[in-house]
């Protein structure tokens, strides 16, 4: 069996899954059945020194397709349980699992004192770690925490720093996706002193409008406000944000991917890409702490197949492949195949080729009576969309041709001719 245990910036778990900051960490009696059932560490439902009031209702899940939860959405703030309560338990958690990771979320006004008593404070607990939240986008950042600290580079900065120059453990800065490039406040972490970095948290959104009542949703009597999206359909801008960071000279740091985690694959993807861990929250309430099982079997069964002694063999291999558009080779072509045996006749591929793409699968003239469809590949720009409608798996491939040209990216092209 492969070495599933990880460090996070000095961080250890034994293995790569933590709980993300949200309603599964909650309280003690939550994360020690989630240790119990095999997570590797937990960040604590975030932390504050000025009680919180959460309203009701509080969530809204996207259905797509018979998934319930494609997406999800919340307008809940952070921990409205008191601190004192909280770090009592956090105690008690260390105590009876002493080998997990223990990291607590705070989520503090930008006031130097009032960081530096709390995380004074935080630390006698015996947390691992601490995660600077800067990233909910709703309701605290309108009280100037949260996103507001975290779209502002120099405020990233400036709040890290106040943290790194009182903390004893590892400081990790969580990143608000609400930006326009992520690398900007990442390097605000590092130069603050932060030790790692994790991302994403959520998006800005507003999940729906009932149209009974026109209504958003979720409501508070009769009334919504912006929330987080969450869940599956945030991975790839999730991903896309970890790998960035991960290729990003001025982000010398390890980074805890977060953003749509819900299986093993998901997870070996943020490995690959750079990430040192992964976090998991709406997985987690939607199917409970037990899919920690299948997380830890999979990623171990993989390492196996892949002749890989560790986590830490995965970490980052696919990062130096994430390049600007402009490295890509444009003599490289790939056109679409398809396998008359698998073919069902259903004529997506050549709806979408002949609607919205370029017009190239036509039914062959073979006496079918136009039920065989072949691809011109003289006018196959290879797009995939075909291969993507195909509801048939395998029957559609991409193959590549050789286009007689020698590799040649843009950059390569502009350099010579221009
Ligand atoms: C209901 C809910 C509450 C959350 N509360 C917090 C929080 O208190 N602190 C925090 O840093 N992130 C919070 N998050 C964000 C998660 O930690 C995580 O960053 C985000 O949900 C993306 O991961 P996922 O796609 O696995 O859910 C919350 C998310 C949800 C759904």
């Amino acid at each position: 069996m492969a070495d599933l245990s990880t460090n996070l910036a000095g961080i250890r778990s034994p293995n790569p899954f933590w709980l993300a900051s949200a309603p599964p960490t909650n309280s003690g009696y939550q994360v020690m059945r989630a240790f119990e059932a095999g997570w590797g560490g937990a960040v604590w439902k975030t932390l504050t020194d000025d009680p919180v009031v959460n309203v009701s209702s509080r969530f809204a899940g996207l259905r797509f397709r018979g998934q319930s939860m494609a997406g999800m959405n919340n307008i809940e703030l952070i921990s409205d349980r008191p601190l004192e309560d909280n770090l009592r338990e956090i105690r008690e958690v260390k105590r009876r699992f002493p080998d997990r990771a223990v990291i607590a979320s705070l989520m503090i006004e930008p006031k130097r004192e009032r960081w530096q008593e709390v995380v004074k404070r935080v630390q006698d607990a015996g947390v691992d770690g601490f995660e600077l939240n800067f990233g909910c986008p709703h309701g605290m950042s309108e009280r100037g925490m949260g996103s507001a600290v975290g779209q502002v580079p120099d405020l990233v900065r400036q709040n890290t720093e106040w943290v790194a120059e009182v903390a004893e453990v590892p400081v990790i800065v969580k990143l608000t996706p609400n930006i326009t490039d992520v690398r900007h406040t990442a390097r605000a972490a590092a130069q603050g002193g932060a030790n790692a970095v994790s991302m994403i948290n959520t998006i800005n959104s507003l999940m729906g409008v009932d149209l009974d009542t026109w209504n958003p949703i979720p409501h508070v009597d009769g009334l919504g406000a912006h929330g987080g999206y969450c869940g599956p359909a945030v991975k790839p801008i999730a991903l896309h944000m970890v790998a960035d960071c991960a290729r990003d000279p001025g982000v010398p740091l390890p980074i805890s991917g977060i953003g749509g985690v819900a299986t093993w694959q998901d997870a070996a993807e943020f490995l690959l890409m750079g990430a040192s861990n992964v976090q998991v929250c709406t997985a987690v309430m939607y199917q409970g702490f037990r899919i920690i099982e299948d997380l830890v079997e999979g990623l171990n069964h993989y390492l196996d197949a892949r002749g890989l002694a560790s986590v830490e063999d995965l970490v980052g291999k696919s990062v130096h492949k994430y390049v600007d558009w402009n490295d890509l080779n444009l003599s490289y072509k790939v056109v679409a195949n398809i396998d008359q045996d698998l073919c069902i006749h259903c004529n997506r591929c050549y709806i979408a080729c002949e609607d919205a793409a370029h017009q190239c699968i036509h039914p062959a003239e073979d006496g079918s009576g136009g039920q065989q469809l072949v691809v011109d590949v003289n006018e196959c720009v290879g797009c995939n969309l075909c291969h993507m409608v195909c509801p048939v798996e395998g029957c559609i491939t991409m193959v590549e041709v050789d286009t007689g040209r020698p590799p040649e990216t843009w950059r390569q092209w502009q350099s010579i001719h221009a």
